[in-house]
């Protein structure tokens, strides 16, 4: 991995342990949108969520389920590659659009990280398909939503529409480097 990437998705390991010490049995965590080959355009600036995500899993004992969806299958090879060398056992991965996922998904989710399109209606779309499959205390982590403007130039902000929805919902919001951090139920 070059030096120059910022392990942003290192920041999400604590949110997990949180969120084990607070609820006690192994976390169904759900990724939208993987680790890509960093060489592409853009993808320095990803967070490496996959690998990080994967490694906390392996870290810390328990049937913890982890599955990552995602619509480019060299994506998923990459990802899948990447991780193997690194000595980590990837994610069950989902071929196709995260909503698709998760709308014909039974089991419950406790910790979603969603990273995928820079339209805010398709964050939207997942963060509703996501709702009644939640088991609170849940953590939702949005990329892509603050200083956009200061690293891109535009202002993507995967969760203009997602973060004020879930806000309106009673999830507290906070901010993370770029991302919103959104939890509910923890009290
Ligand atoms: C910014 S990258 C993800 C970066 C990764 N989360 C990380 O931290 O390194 C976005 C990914 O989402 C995928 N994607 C876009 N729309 C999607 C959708 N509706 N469902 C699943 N994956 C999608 C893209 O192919 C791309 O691989």
């Amino acid at each position: 991995m070059p030096n120059d990437v910022k392990p942003r998705g290192m920041l999400l390991k604590p949110l997990l342990t949180e969120l084990l010490a607070l609820k006690g049995h192994p976390l169904e965590i759900f990724e939208a949108g993987c680790l890509r080959d960093w060489t592409e355009h853009g993808a320095v600036n990803d967070g490496h969520s996959t690998l990080y995500i994967a490694q906390w899993v392996a870290e810390n004992p328990g049937s913890h389920r982890f599955v990552s969806a995602e619509i480019v299958p060299t994506h998923i090879t990459t990802c899948s590659d990447f991780l193997k060398e690194q000595g980590i056992k990837p994610p069950e991965f989902f071929h196709g659009p995260a909503e698709e996922h998760l709308a014909s998904r039974r089991e419950p989710v406790d910790f979603a990280f969603l990273d995928t399109a820079d339209d805010p209606q398709v964050t939207m779309g997942q963060f509703q398909a996501l709702e009644p499959l939640l088991r609170f205390p849940a953590i939702t982590v949005i990329d892509d939503v603050y200083d956009m403007i200061a690293i891109y130039g535009v202002d993507i902000n995967k969760g203009r529409l997602a973060v004020p929805y879930a806000e309106s919902k009673g999830w507290g919001v906070e901010k993370l480097d770029r991302m919103a951090v959104m939890r509910k139920g923890q009290t």
